[in-house]
């Protein structure tokens, strides 16, 4: 049964429909429904004033039994089935609440704030570094910040990281081994990662405060693990890292947001928001065809009939907010895969959970009878509202998606027609929407880990030849077997990445020779500067993008490098190196008995003699 209301109900565009203006208005009481003919003047359409009320699922007349009642409308002479129109409400709304009303209030009450929020906020792409005290990640800080990147560093010890990286570096405190301590806002606006975090080794006779002892290098004493275990720090603490920052760097296969493989389909919870909230006849539906899929697999299908009858002239399904809005920040558009039928279509995209808010709209075309995948970037989607481009919105956040809607519609926006519009049936098959990065994919996780991750336990290895860490792998709590297992998380997470193995580390300047290389065979040396270096280098380059490589310099360990400040060794472009490497290749090739292609790299008679006594 119906609630009666006592006032009057005057209706209005509760939904953007394309290129349509808003003006009728017919008054109807809520008891006197039945066979309602509503006269309906030509480009205009129902309204409902008490749009409060429809807009946040809360229906001053209605109960949640939906009823089918036909409403003749003067224009077009077509009835109008006021039974789907409260269904769709109730699909999109809910049955009425009035906690709801109270709720909307108070969100109008502050929506000052949260508008200007919205619009405060930009999207930029912070390089958050972690491990920014040690040795490796206080220079890329130092270089980051010199080549005016926006910087944040993640420490422990918040008075330390303020002494060694100035008063104004942007810090959040936190430990990787413990992810409570790693708060969603430490990442807000952060888009690339340097991990430079590292287990704590140390001379078992203890350091001065500086670690003067560690930085000159762990062949010089006997070393010992300090504080959280390699397990903690190297796997548990990546683990809880990647976690943290998935979603703001993204993954190189884009995010599924709609896909029949699996058990996506579920996710979102399509209806049809057809011309029948504005008078018209139009319908659709979303329907799953289970084997209409380019590969003979189940597809989604989004097909109805549009009709102009009543000035209507749109069809839509669009997705129930979601639960949690999705955070696409890390992302560059929308990607869909669908099978054409030659029309155009929209692709709306809304960042608020109201109900009738402004679409963040993109019209695509399709080719008929083809698979195409079609690519919106989020810089092409213009805020319309109603059918009007709304200049004064705010920008387009990818970071709060509420739904998604798919429309045909015989109009385009500011009273532009769809050029390709047809009335009838229609149907276009979608197989997938997800978000995705822009190509070339450059990393977005860049980890320093170590040469040498893979030599524990390889068979065949002289062991007098090896780092100490090699020899020692056991005696250091299993550091590389867990440096490696760190990698591997890395690798397996779906992120844009590279993984940067350095041999020795030195205090040394950067700018001498390099060596890279891949398979995890080399030794040598490599100053802490030039890694660094190397990593800023690897955020920028899609040739290093999902590598693994080995870097040494060609000093030997015999001989210091200096660089004389008057006369600076060129600028390298890493690119040249990035270049050679292939993805793929890690080292455990030989663990896994399928030795990689041993690179043999020149080695002078002084080196050799010095490796002999490593
Ligand atoms: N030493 C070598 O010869 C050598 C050779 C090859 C590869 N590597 C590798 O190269 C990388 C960089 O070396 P490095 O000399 O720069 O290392 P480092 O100076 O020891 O720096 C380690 C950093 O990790 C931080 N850290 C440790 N545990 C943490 C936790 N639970 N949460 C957050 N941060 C944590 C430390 O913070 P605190 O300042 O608070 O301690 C420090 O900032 C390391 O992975 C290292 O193993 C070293």
């Amino acid at each position: 049964m119906m609630e009666s209301c006592c006032c009057p109900v005057k209706f209005s565009a509760l939904h953007s429909a394309q290129g349509v203006s808003p003006s009728y208005t017919c008054r109807i009481n809520s008891n006197a429904f039945q066979h309602k003919t509503l006269s309906l003047p030509s480009q205009q359409f129902i309204q409902l004033t008490h749009r409060q009320c429809l807009y946040n699922g809360v229906w001053p007349f209605l109960s949640s039994k939906t009823h089918r009642w036909a409403v003749y409308a003067e224009s077009g002479q077509k009835s109008w089935d006021f039974g789907r129109f409260f269904q769709t409400l109730y699909f999109f709304n809910g049955p009425p609440n009035p906690a709801k009303i109270i709720a909307s209030l108070l969100e109008k009450v502050s929506s000052s704030t949260s508008i200007e929020s919205v619009e405060k906020m930009e999207i930029s792409d912070i390089v958050l570094v972690a491990g920014a005290t040690g040795g490796v990640g206080r220079r890329v800080v130092d270089i980051l910040r010199k080549q005016g990147l926006p910087v944040r560093a993640l420490v422990r010890n918040k008075q330390k990281a303020r002494t060694m990286l100035g008063p104004d570096v942007d810090l959040v405190v936190g430990d990787i081994t413990k992810e409570e301590t790693l708060a969603p806002e430490y990442f807000k606006g952060v888009k690339k990662v340097i991990n430079a975090v590292s287990v704590i080794v140390g001379p078992k006779e203890g350091d001065t405060p500086d670690r003067e002892k560690y930085s000159q290098g762990i062949k010089f004493f006997e070393p010992e693990i300090k504080g959280d275990s390699p397990e903690k720090v190297e796997y548990i603490g990546m683990r809880n890292l990647i976690n943290a920052v998935q979603s703001r760097t993204g993954l190189r296969d884009g995010k599924l947001l709609f896909g029949l493989k699996g058990n996506l389909s579920g996710k979102l919870f399509w209806g049809a928001l057809d011309d029948v909230v504005m008078g018209g006849v139009s319908e659709s539906t979303f329907q799953i065809d289970p084997s209409g899929s380019e590969d003979g697999g189940p597809t989604g299908l989004f097909k109805g009939t549009v009709s102009t009858a009543n000035n209507g002239g749109f069809t839509s399904i669009r997705t129930k907010n979601f639960s949690i809005p999705e955070d696409l920040s890390a992302y560059d558009g929308i990607e869909m895969r669908v099978k054409g039928d030659g029309r155009r279509y929209k692709l709306i995209v809304r960042t608020s959970s109201d109900w009738d808010t402004v679409g963040y709209t993109a019209s695509f075309d399709t080719k008929d009878g083809q698979w195409q995948t079609i690519k919106i970037p989020f810089s092409s989607l213009r805020p319309v509202f109603r059918a009007r481009t709304k200049d004064d919105a705010p920008p387009f956040d990818p970071s709060h998606i509420f739904s998604l809607q798919l429309m045909y519609s015989k109009f385009e926006y500011d009273g532009k027609l769809n050029p390709t519009f047809v009335e009838g049936a229609f149907q276009l098959p979608f197989s997938s929407i997800r978000a995705y990065i822009n190509e070339p994919l450059t990393p977005r996780f860049v980890h320093v880990s170590s040469a040498g991750v893979t030599r524990p336990g390889r068979p065949g290895l002289d062991l007098s030849k090896q780092p100490p860490a090699v020899r020692l792998n056991k005696e250091l709590d299993f550091i590389l077997t867990y440096k490696l297992k760190g990698e591997d998380l890395i690798r397996e997470s779906g992120i844009p990445y590279t993984i940067v193995r350095p041999c020795a580390l030195t205090e040394e300047p950067a700018g001498a020779d390099l060596i890279f290389d891949q398979g995890d065979n080399i030794t040598g040396k490599i100053s802490r500067e030039e890694v660094a270096r190397i990593c800023i280098a690897a955020l920028g380059s899609p040739y290093a993008c999902n590598k693994t490589f080995e870097v040494k310099s060609t000093i030997p360990f015999s001989e210091p490098f200096t660089v004389d400040p008057s006369n600076p060794p060129p600028e390298k472009d890493y690119d040249v190196y990035f270049k050679t490497l292939k993805e793929g290749i890690t080292g455990k090739e030989a663990l896994e008995g399928n030795p990689a292609p041993y690179i043999i790299q020149p080695i002078c008679a002084t080196c050799e003699a010095i490796l002999n006594t490593i």
